[in-house]
């Protein structure tokens, strides 16, 4: 019998590339949709495009306990992997209530429904190293303290702690992956990465003179999202569920980005990149690394691809969308 799997937030970039890894495993997929994205395909879609034929979709809203009750209940999965969220930690500074309405009220409804209807199925929520925030050791482990910086961070640790609460009282298979930074040629343009390989692509075929950005100095860890969701696929095969950082262990600068990026398009990004204090977040997380030993051991779990790689295939990508 094939496995069924539910996917909220299908249309970002980690529910594409969980959504191929699934199909490729065998899986019938499902994906939970705004409405909006039903009735404009081409931009909403435009991640799934080459395997809509493949999933089906149900529109549905996080702010809406009984439309996900009626999906959930429809579809009766196997396994849920709960992705959709404000995922962007700058717009949570402009809009808490909205981040926080939908990242906190949008988990719980999840995993109530799921109580309700198939507690039998197994629970993937996505907690991230925002949660950490203004960290207490250096790399962060699933043993770190939580010191978010952002309604945004705020509503993910809330998030964690509902769905670990979800396990220990009323024995719930839920597990929560701590995911560090992972990034694709399918990111979001407002993330910095994107916005680094969109412009360094742009700015080298003349498209664009010059790119704006906030703090340079801030350190990530950056992974690929392609290994990232494998690894939320690894974690709901365990026996017995439990969380886990992922994460590649390595951190590089804001500046380290985009001076790879431009010179992959054979620039010095000194030329084109001005910073704006506007984009200097009210409370930034300085810099994150993570410790994935956890993941390794129980779950065989490693990146496979580096971060150098990571730059040129989204520098690439975007020169070739031009
Ligand atoms: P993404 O590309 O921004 O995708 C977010 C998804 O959530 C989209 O499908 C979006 O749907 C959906 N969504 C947003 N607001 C919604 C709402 N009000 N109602 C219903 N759906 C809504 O994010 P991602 O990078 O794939 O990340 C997936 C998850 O992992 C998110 O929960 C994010 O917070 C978390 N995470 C990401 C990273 C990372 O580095 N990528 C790291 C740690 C944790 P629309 O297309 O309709 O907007
Ligand atoms: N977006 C953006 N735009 N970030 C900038 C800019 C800019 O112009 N200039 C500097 N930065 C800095 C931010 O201040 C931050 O320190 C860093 O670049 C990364 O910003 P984002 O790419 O927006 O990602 P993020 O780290 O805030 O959040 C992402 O990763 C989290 C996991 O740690 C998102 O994917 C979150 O959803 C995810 O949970």
């Amino acid at each position: 019998m094939p496995q069924t799997a539910l996917i909220t937030g299908i249309t970002g970039q980690d529910g594409s590339y969980l959504s191929e890894l699934l199909l490729k495993k065998g899986y019938n997929v499902h994906g939970i949709v705004r409405r909006a994205s039903i009735e404009d395909p081409v931009h909403r879609l435009h991640r799934l495009g080459h395997i809509l034929e493949d999933i089906e979709l149900h529109p549905g809203s996080l702010e809406s306990y009984p439309s996900l009750y009626e999906i959930v209940r429809k579809v009766s999965p196997d396994e849920i992997y709960h992705l959709g969220a404000q995922s962007f930690v700058s717009y949570s500074f402009e809009d808490e209530f909205s981040t926080i309405n939908t990242n906190l009220n949008g988990t719980h409804y999840m995993l109530s429904t799921f109580r309700q209807c198939a507690p039998e199925a197994r629970f993937y929520f996505a907690g991230s190293s925002e949660m950490f925030g203004k960290v207490k050791n250096v790399p962060q482990t699933e043993d770190t303290p939580f010191h978010p910086r952002s309604a945004y961070g705020i509503s993910k640790v809330a998030g964690f702690h509902i769905t670990r609460n979800y396990r220990e009282a009323y024995g719930l298979y839920t597990a929560s992956g701590i995911l560090f930074n992972h990034e694709s040629p399918r990111r979001g343009y407002e993330f910095v990465t994107r916005k680094i390989t969109s412009h360094a692509a742009a700015i080298s075929k003349g498209k664009a003179k010059e790119l704006i950005l906030g703090n340079l100095d801030a350190e990530r860890d950056w992974g690929h999202a392609q290994d990232y969701v494998h690894a939320m696929w690894l974690m709901l095969q365990k026996d017995e569920a439990d969380d886990y950082v992922i994460a590649t262990g390595t951190t590089n600068t804001v500046r380290k980005f985009c001076e790879l990026a431009f010179e992959h398009v054979g620039l010095d990004y000194r030329n084109y990149v001005k910073t704006d204090s506007k984009l200097f977040r009210p409370a930034e997380v300085a810099a994150l690394q993570g410790d994935a030993n956890k993941a390794e051991e129980s779950l065989g779990w490693r990146p496979t691809k580096t971060f150098q790689n990571l730059v040129i295939e989204m520098v690439e990508h975007d020169l070739a969308q031009i």
